[in-house]
């Protein structure tokens, strides 16, 4: 027997369809990683001004969360090296929330003197990759992770957490859904008030997301996590309709599908945002977000980069 999970019922109403997915919220909130995630892979090194443009402008658009950099080592990630001229340059608007990804304590207070009100740590379910990525292992970095939060709370500033490997590693291949959970459980208890879970080599499938959720949601709650899905294998749509059907109701994309961790050989960008927001507007769920002017920012980040958009959205459009 089928659970209701694993085949959304498909009704047909007169001549239209519509996909009875009873658990996904009405509301979805998208929290836009262009920024960061869309811009630490890119070859080309935009200005300062050119981010913060781009990200005023998707202020903008009605996003309530907006990526604006990470204070990483300018050595590991040169592309982010301009994170504090960033962060004060941008214009703050009320209602909006710009976290900034800190690895140890020495880009916490980097973070906090730029002025930085939300923060996310960021762990792998895999060992190797933390390796990779930040140079300690997987349990090593909640050690780093400890005196963040700490010192977050105390200076009123919110942590979110993001478990990166959740499907698969570049270095170890499949990852245990119950490995996810346990690492989960930990960011999650330590104080981190939302969970993203990171495919981040873009690996996943409806059927490995479902078998990671499932062991994911024993341990934290739906509605305290958020999925963030890169493109890789063109799953990230199908990826987050599956999270939502569990009752997540936050999704990481980046504006025109820019994006990739350059510690992650071969994967792709995300989700773009254009396309999830359309996705999701098609369905009657709200996201508060603009697409025509989402667009117009796809459009003229990837001006600036000399490159496509991977938003079929955007491209589709001929504004
Ligand atoms: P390390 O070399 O082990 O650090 O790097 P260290 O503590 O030994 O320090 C070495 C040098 O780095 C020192 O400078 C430090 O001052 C400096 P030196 O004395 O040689 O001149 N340093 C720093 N400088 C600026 N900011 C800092 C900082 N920390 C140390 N915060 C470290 C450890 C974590 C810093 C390094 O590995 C690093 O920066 N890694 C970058 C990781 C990264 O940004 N990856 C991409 C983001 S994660 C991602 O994309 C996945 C995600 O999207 C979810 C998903 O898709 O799954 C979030
Ligand atoms: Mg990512």
């Amino acid at each position: 027997m089928f659970s209701r999970k694993c085949f959304p019922l498909f009704i047909q109403f007169s001549n239209r369809s519509f996909c009875a997915f009873s658990s996904i919220t009405p509301e979805i909130r998208i929290v836009e990683v262009g920024p960061r995630d869309g811009l630490q892979n890119e070859p080309t090194i935009l200005p300062a001004s050119t981010k913060i443009s781009l990200i005023n402008q998707l202020s903008e658009t009605g996003l309530q969360t907006i990526e604006a950099t990470s204070f990483v080592s300018p050595k590991w990630v040169p592309q982010m090296g301009d994170n504090t001229e960033v962060l004060k340059g941008i214009k703050r608007k009320s209602g909006i929330s710009y976290p900034v990804l800190t690895p140890n304590m020495k880009g916490f207070e980097s973070a906090l003197l730029a002025g930085a009100e939300e923060v996310a740590i960021f762990g792998a379910a895999s060992d190797s990759f933390s390796r990779k990525n930040v140079n300690c292992s997987a349990a090593e970095s909640i050690e780093r992770f400890r005196p963040i939060i700490e010192a977050a709370k105390k200076a009123n500033v919110k942590v979110r957490g993001y478990v990166s490997t959740v499907i698969g590693c570049p270095y170890e291949g499949q990852i245990d859904p119950k490995a996810v959970a346990k690492f989960v459980d930990i960011m999650f208890g330590m104080g981190c008030y939302e969970i993203s879970l990171g495919d981040t080599i873009g690996v996943g499938t409806p059927g490995t997301f479902r078998k990671m959720l499932d062991e994911v949601v024993k341990v934290v709650p739906a509605k305290k996590l958020a999925v963030h899905c890169h493109d890789t294998y063109g799953q990230a749509l199908p990826n987050i309709l599956t999270s939502l059907d569990y009752g997540i109701s936050v999704v990481d994309s980046s504006i025109s599908g820019l994006g990739g961790c350059p510690y992650a050989k071969g994967a792709s960008g995300n989700a773009a945002t254009e396309d999830v927001v359309y996705m999701l507007h098609g369905m009657g769920i709200k996201t508060g977000i603009d697409l025509d002017k989402l667009i117009d920012v796809g459009k003229f980040i990837c001006s600036e980069l000399g490159r496509q958009s991977e938003s079929k959205v955007n491209r589709a459009s001929r504004r």
